[in-house]
């Protein structure tokens, strides 16, 4: 499949997304021999802790990505709002930019296992995000004091505690807080691993957690990421193959991905209590070939790589 150009729903420049926090240092793969290896580490608890253990120590602390948390700040309600964001992963990077540039703001983190960077990491990214976001500082009423702060703790926890981020963890997926207890829950980059069958059931939980007329806001990354190890964050490739393949040689554990369509979540988003506000899509623009097996999607869905939401809770 040859992607052509991308445009990005939020800039109109050819694709300026880069990967949140963290890159994989460069390793090239064909895409077979990269499903055939992910395969072969999901095969058990030992092999995928190993692999993310390794994927970890691999990725090295990078700028954050400013076009998502331009749009994060812009949509999180005004005032000392109370904010979860759903799937953390290594850094926490887009709570830590809220805890410094919205500092009036609750923040908790939430995620269903610890993969949290070690403490020298954590502080590179902090000073990374903050180099970023370097001439907004008195704009955007930046917090000093906290960031000294987080800059000379002793430890992961002591660094979050600095931030004043909370942090969860819960292999079930659903966040442990009172119903109606956030005006805002953002994900960056999850919403595709939701395992696919719990999809709705979690969707209802995160519309519980909110308030009436709360926001709820994810970017949702419908590339193959299996691409990734091929150096393509442009590519959707799995759609030219049968569901046969994909369940015996494409589908892993470590990079699961539900295959949701973009309609399909907004759909089940909706269904679970969710108005839509916002949704843009990123798309593949040249002529791509889909598997009469996903010939019930859309071409629109097919195309698509990446959905920006944003919806709010029903009052
Ligand atoms: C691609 S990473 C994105 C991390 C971070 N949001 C970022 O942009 O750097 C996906 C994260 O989602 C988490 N995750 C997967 N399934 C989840 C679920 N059901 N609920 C919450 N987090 C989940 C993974 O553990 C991982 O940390």
């Amino acid at each position: 499949m040859n992607p052509g150009s991308v445009q990005h729903p939020m800039s109109g420049t050819a694709n300026p997304y880069q990967h949140a926090m963290s890159s994989q240092r460069k390793v090239t793969m064909n895409y077979y021999l990269a499903s055939a290896a992910l395969k072969a580490v999901s095969m058990s608890s030992l092999t995928r802790w190993a692999y993310r253990a390794l994927a970890r120590r691999k990725a090295s602390p990078k700028a954050i990505n400013k076009q998502i948390g331009e749009w994060l700040l812009s949509r999180i309600p005004p005032g000392s709002v109370t904010v979860l964001e759903i799937g953390t992963g290594w850094v926490s990077a887009y709570s830590v930019l809220v805890a410094l540039l919205r500092p009036e703001c609750r923040i908790h983190c939430f995620d269903v296992r610890d993969i949290r960077y070690s403490l020298a990491e954590f502080k590179r990214t902090v000073e990374l995000t903050m180099e970023a976001y370097l001439p907004y500082r008195s704009a955007l009423h930046f917090d000093e004091a906290k960031l000294k702060r987080v800059l000379s703790a002793n430890s992961i926890d002591e660094a979050y505690d600095a931030l004043g981020l909370k942090y969860q963890v819960r292999a079930s997926g659903l966040p442990e807080y009172p119903n109606e207890s956030f005006d805002c829950i953002f994900s960056i980059d999850v919403l595709e691993h939701v395992y696919g069958p719990c999809f709705f059931a979690t969707a209802q939980h995160w519309a519980n957690l909110l308030k009436s007329g709360g926001i709820f806001m994810a970017q949702v990354g419908l590339i193959d990421h299996t691409s990734y190890w091929c150096h393509r964050k442009d590519d959707k490739r799995y759609i030219e193959h049968s569901e046969f393949t994909w369940k015996h040689l494409l589908e892993n554990r470590v990079q699961y991905i539900n295959r949701l369509t973009a309609s399909e979540i907004v759909g089940k988003l909706e269904g679970a209590g969710f108005t839509t506000l916002e949704e843009e899509r990123l798309s593949i623009s040249a002529p791509i070939r889909v598997h009469s097996d996903y010939a019930q999607q859309s071409l629109e869905d097919a195309r698509c790589l990446r959905l920006h939401y944003r919806g709010s809770k029903l009052v």
